[in-house]
C-alpha cells in the first residue's frame, strides 16, 4: 500500500485522506471550502462551472410575475449525497469524465458526439420549447468525516420554480428516457433531502392571513410520493430519492 506520508505528493486530497479511515482520527476542526466559480467535489471534479452568474442568475433563482404572492422569494433544495468512494476511484479517469460529461483535469465539456446520455451533464441540460436553457444555482459543499468513512456532497441548489429542480432530479433519478439514469448515481447514494420555499423578507414582515385550515388527506389517498411506495407519503420531510434508484 502506498504510504500517505509519502514524498511524492498525491493528485488528490481525498488520495490521502482514504487510506487513513482505518487509523485512529480525532476530528479536531472541520473546513469545507467555499468559492466563486466551483471548487473541486470529492469526485475529483469541479463542481460549479457552468452555473448562471449576473442577471441569468438572478432570473434562475428568483420567482418572477407568475406567482405574483411570492414573487422575489425562491426555492432551494439540499440534499445529502455519500459517495462509495472506492467504486469511483476504481473507474479509469476517461470513465469518470463519461459519468460526468467534463474532463477532469481541464473542466472541458465533452463534446456531443463523445458524451454519453446517462452523463451527468447531458441529463441535467434542459431546455424550453422555444429552446432556452432552463438554469439553477448550485451552491454545493464537499463534506466528509473521516472518523466515519463518510464522504460525500451537500447538494444545495436555488431555482425560481420546483419544476425545474423536479425535472433535473427525474432525469436524474428515472432517467432520460426512463432507465438510462444518471451514471454518477452508481456511485452516490441521496440520504435525505428537502426542498423549502424561501420567502423574501417583506413578506416575512407582514405576512398575509393564514388560509383555512384543510381536512387532512388520510394517508392511503395521497398520491404517490417521489421515492416512496405507491400510496405513503416520504418520511421525515426527506424526497426519498434514494430509492428512486433502481424502480424497474
Ligand atoms: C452527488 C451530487 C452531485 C455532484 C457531485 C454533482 C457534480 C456536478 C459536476 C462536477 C458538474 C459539472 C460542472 C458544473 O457545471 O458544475 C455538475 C453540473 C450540473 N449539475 Fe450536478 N452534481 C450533483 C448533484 C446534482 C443534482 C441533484 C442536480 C439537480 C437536481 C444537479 C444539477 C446540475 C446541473 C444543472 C449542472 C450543469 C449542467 C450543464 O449545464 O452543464 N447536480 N454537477
Amino acid at each position: 500500500m502506498t504510504s500517505p506520508l509519502s514524498p511524492v505528493p498525491p493528485a488528490e486530497p481525498q488520495d490521502v485522506l482514504l487510506p487513513l479511515t482505518d487509523a485512529a482520527i480525532f476530528l479536531v476542526a472541520s473546513v469545507n471550502p467555499g468559492g466563486e466559480g466551483g471548487v473541486r467535489d470529492l469526485l475529483g471534479f469541479v463542481d460549479g462551472t457552468e452555473n448562471p452568474s449576473g442577471a441569468a442568475a438572478t432570473a434562475a433563482v428568483s420567482i418572477g410575475g407568475e406567482d405574483p404572492a411570492f414573487a422575489g422569494g425562491s426555492y432551494v433544495i439540499v440534499q445529502k449525497y455519500l459517495h462509495d468512494m472506492a467504486a469511483w476511484n476504481a473507474l479509469s479517469t476517461e470513465d469518470q469524465e463519461k459519468a460526468v460529461g467534463r474532463t477532469k483535469l481541464t473542466n472541458i465539456e465533452l463534446p456531443d458526439a463523445v458524451k454519453p446520455s446517462n452523463s451527468h451533464v447531458a441529463l441535467n441540460t434542459l431546455v424550453d420549447a422555444d429552446g432556452n436553457e432552463l438554469q439553477i444555482l448550485r451552491d454545493n459543499m464537499p463534506f466528509g468525516n473521516v472518523g466515519r468513512g463518510e464522504f460525500g456532497t451537500f447538494y444545495i441548489a436555488y431555482a425560481s420554480s420546483p419544476a425545474v429542480i423536479e425535472q433535473m432530479l427525474e432525469n436524474m433519478f428515472v432517467g432520460r428516457p426512463p432507465g438510462n439514469h444518471d451514471r454518477i448515481l452508481d456511485f452516490s447514494t441521496a440520504l435525505t433531502g428537502g426542498l423549502f420555499h424561501v420567502p423574501t423578507s417583506d413578506f416575512l414582515d407582514d405576512l398575509p392571513a393564514m388560509p383555512a385550515a384543510e381536512a387532512t388527506v388520510p394517508a392511503a389517498e395521497t398520491p404517490a410520493g417521489v421515492g416512496g411506495p405507491a400510496g405513503s407519503a416520504p418520511a421525515g420531510g426527506s424526497l426519498g430519492l434514494g430509492s428512486l434508484h433502481g424502480i424497474e
